[in-house]
């Protein structure tokens, strides 16, 4: 499994030959300015849900790439309505796509369109790939809900939120890193806005210091799991 940071909390993602975009916010973010919408390939478009920061560029990938759009039902059905393929989930359930398993599990957060239209419930990914395994939180405030993904998937990374105001910051991150039983963590959502700002190293630190690894990558790069 290949992943790729495309700025805030849009990933590349390859898993079983497929490939796979989350959450993209790259247009508009002047950090990601040397990433082309247009050369990035998707069979899959996963939404965590749906605000402004999550699906700027949904439709102009969507509509050159043919992609599927999985997201929570409102979603889907939302995009499904505008003629684009969706495929809609809901909390707890799960779908074995050509990919691998796709879980959709809780998060503590909104979800509305920048239109104002109803955007369901937001929510996080559980990937199981063939050989491994990784947890895409989306935005979330920490949750005793996070202890519940160990005990059906045994995670290989956890891609969490650290930039607070919205969500979680590194230091619920860390206790997130603990109920979700998984040491090495990609932050996510952070940087992009004045409200979310952090200081990387002393972010990685925290992390080393309670044992575990905080990985910041640079927009465009990726890690291999
Ligand atoms: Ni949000
Ligand atoms: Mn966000």
């Amino acid at each position: 499994m290949k992943i790729t940071f495309y700025g805030h909390a849009s990933l590349g993602i390859e898993v079983g030959g497929k490939n796979i975009i989350v959450d993209p916010y790259i247009s508009a973010n002047p950090n990601a300015a040397h990433i082309d919408i247009d050369s990035l390939k998707a069979d899959y478009i996963l939404l965590t849900h749906a605000h402004g920061d999550h699906i700027l560029d949904v439709e102009a990938i969507a509509k050159r790439t043919n992609a599927v759009i999985v997201s929570n039902a409102e979603i889907a059905g939302y995009y499904g309505a505008k003629g684009f393929q969706s495929h809609p989930m809901n909390h707890g359930g799960s779908w074995n796509f050509d990919f691998g398993k796709l879980k959709y599990v809780n998060a503590i957060h909104s979800s509305s369109f920048p239109d104002g239209s109803y955007g369901g419930n937001p929510g996080g990914f559980v990937i199981e790939g063939e050989h491994k395994n990784i947890y895409i939180a989306g935005d979330t405030a920490l949750t005793m809900d996070m202890k519940l993904i160990p005990m059906r998937t045994k995670l290989d990374l956890a891609i969490l939120p650290i930039g607070d105001n919205f969500t979680m910051d590194v230091e619920d991150a860390i206790i997130a890193s603990d109920f979700l039983d998984c040491d090495k963590i990609l932050g996510y959502h952070y940087d992009t806005f004045g409200y979310i700002e952090i200081d990387h190293k002393e972010s990685i630190r925290k992390f080393f210091n309670k044992g575990k690894d905080l990985m910041l990558l640079e927009i465009g790069s990726s890690i291999d799991l």
